[in-house]
């Protein structure tokens, strides 16, 4: 009985995203999936400078800072912008998985020192009251069941004037994907509606509102031309949706994006995301 309901829930791709058990162990087991999907913008986002690169940017980090990441999967943000840690720094990465810590652990090489890691869920943060002055969710916050309950951890790890970054998709996010996935009956994880619900672009700000001051969002402008199909199956093949591709049509659909890139020379598909920045005030929340 209990299976059938998670597969439902799984064939729903609702429950599950926030299904912690599916996360920790399935989905984000290691960082095979993510990479996948990682890869696809990495390779063929007409904004050239890259997500990770961006996100940085934004971040106001000053010399001998304390940050924490929550769901930090492999470390991909300070991976790519080691060369740009302003002195004195501690990165705390925290994640729900310890495969992806390890992975955190082993792309950042000999300079995983200068992290500290641990396993953590977002809900239940090992740490003191105003313990950091940088709280960073990338990516995350939809996955987490309690929302409320993580947001007052990390504003409760915050010091006062600490700031807080929240990267998240919105409506328009990989539009096109998921409609041509649904002529072929599958079915993305977080589509419009659910990504507004739980934790979107469109309902960051009045969902931080409570906790937070100061709350802004920036966009990371650009789309996908994508030109080679292989790439974009396995993104697709990382997600849920692998379970409605089976057999024939796994095969149709392949073949659905090479006629588009025969015909067209390139799939063009629509990217909805950037990250809500806010300041953690004086006042109790
Ligand atoms: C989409 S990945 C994003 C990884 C990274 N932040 C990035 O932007 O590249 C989501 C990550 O959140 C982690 N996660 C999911 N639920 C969590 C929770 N309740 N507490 C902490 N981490 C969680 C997953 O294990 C996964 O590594």
């Amino acid at each position: 009985m209990r299976a059938m309901h998670t597969e439902d829930n799984r064939a729903l791709g609702s429950v599950t995203m926030r299904e912690q058990d599916y996360l920790k162990h399935k989905q984000y087991r290691d960082a095979s999936n993510l990479n996948a999907r990682a890869q696809l913008h990495a390779r063929f986002s007409a904004n050239r400078w890259g997500w990770h690169r961006w996100v940085f940017d934004q971040l106001r980090l000053h010399p001998g800072c304390r940050i924490l990441e929550v769901g930090c999967g492999p470390g991909m943000l300070w991976r790519e912008n080691l060369d740009r840690m302003p002195d004195g720094c501690e990165a705390i990465l925290t994640d729900l998985s310890t495969g992806m810590l390890e992975e955190a652990r082993a792309s950042l090489g000999p300079t995983a020192t200068r992290f500290r890691m641990a396993a953590a869920d977002a809900q239940h943060l090992p740490f003191p009251d105003e313990h950091v002055d940088v709280v960073v969710a990338n990516h995350m916050l939809y996955h987490v069941p309690d929302l409320e309950k993580a947001l007052a951890e990390f504003r409760r790890v915050l010091r006062p004037a600490g700031r807080f970054y929240a990267a998240t998709n919105g409506r328009n996010h990989m539009r096109e994907l998921h409609a041509w996935l649904a002529q072929f009956g599958a079915r993305l994880p977080l589509g419009a509606s659910l990504i507004e619900r739980s934790f979107g672009l469109g309902t960051g700000k009045r969902l931080l509102a409570p906790w937070f001051s100061e709350v802004r969002l920036e966009r990371y402008e650009g789309h996908l031309d994508v030109r080679e199909v292989e790439p974009l199956m396995a993104y697709i093949l990382s997600t849920t949706a692998k379970a409605d591709l089976v057999g024939e049509k796994l095969e149709h659909c392949t073949g659905f994006f090479e006629q588009i890139l025969r015909e067209q020379g390139a799939i063009r598909i629509s990217k909805d995301t950037g990250l809500l920045t806010a300041v953690r005030g004086e006042e109790s929340a």
